[in-house]
């Protein structure tokens, strides 16, 4: 058995995005900043309205998936195809955008707290241009694990061998909301040659045998390993895992664009301003 170790960390740095939602990047932060296949993870966290009424007006996407989390508040979703999702607290709504789709994420509230996590996900070069796809997942439709002192939200893929609200795929993504009472340790195993990373949200945490903190609000990035070792602070600890099956194939991003090569980037420009994009069929799942 090995346990992954706390390999390195992306802080998260304030940034701003669709219409001027405040908001904290770790991954993606930098070209260099990501860890295959993922792409980007914000958070988004505020009590204060004006850091995100604006939301995220219409705007396209090629090439890979988009999840959201939300913790508090309510966002809803519309797509070109005519899909509108009202997303709550605990909600999560997984958008395949692949060959593309045009698609709006707008505040349904003007004041209270508005927080959760929007996580872009690579897809192989085989299925960038596959149909774009939408799904809703509701917040009871996903599997809460019962472990020693804390829980395991099984947002995607498998824990102890219960099945996610998403799983399989060809990057089989692991997304877990891992929620620790103060001192508790958590172990769990996890396929060795997956990529993944840890980042925590509330409390305090500490990775691997020789209990490394995680910082808060950062991501941290794991060694690669059969396991997995997290042990909660004083005053325990909220932590998202991912992992899952690396790519290995070149990026290429432009904004809301993520290909292989520059001439696929400008095929999605291009594709962007005919209004392809608009038309493409979203298909709910
Ligand atoms: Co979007």
């Amino acid at each position: 058995m090995t346990t992954r170790t706390l390999q390195k960390v992306i802080p998260s740095i304030p940034a701003s995005d669709g219409a001027g939602v405040k908001l904290r990047r770790s991954l993606g932060a930098s070209q260099l900043a990501r860890h295959d296949p993922f792409l980007m993870l914000d958070e988004f966290y505020s009590d204060n309205p004006d850091d995100y009424l604006a939301g995220f007006p219409a705007h396209p996407h090629r090439g890979f998936e988009t999840v959201t989390y939300m913790l508090d508040g309510h966002m809803q979703h519309q797509d070109n195809g005519g899909n509108t999702g009202d997303l709550g607290p605990g909600d999560v709504q997984w958008m395949t955008a692949a060959r593309g789709i045009v698609h709006s994420e707008m505040p349904q509230q003007s004041e209270g707290r508005m927080r959760g996590f929007q996580l872009w996900l690579n897809l192989p070069a085989k299925e960038e241009m596959k149909p774009a796809a939408y799904r809703d997942i509701p917040a009871a439709q996903i599997p809460v694990v019962q472990v020693d002192q804390g829980s395991v939200k099984v947002i995607a893929g498998r824990f102890n061998g219960k099945n996610g609200a998403v799983h399989g795929g060809s990057t089989d993504p692991h997304y877990w909301d891992v929620r620790l009472e103060p001192g508790a340790v958590f172990e769990s195993t996890l396929p060795a040659d997956y990529n993944a990373f840890l980042y925590g949200y509330e409390g305090e945490a500490f990775v691997g045998d020789e209990k490394k903190a995680l910082p808060h609000r950062a991501a941290g990035v794991l060694s690669m390993g059969d396991n997995v070792r997290i042990v909660a602070g004083e005053n325990g600890a909220r932590v998202l895992l991912l992992a899952g099956k690396p790519i290995g194939e070149p990026v290429i991003q432009y904004g809301p664009f993520v290909m292989n090569t520059r001439e696929e980037i400008e095929q999605a420009i291009a594709d962007y301003q005919a209004g392809a994009l608009s038309r493409e069929q979203v298909q709910r799942i």
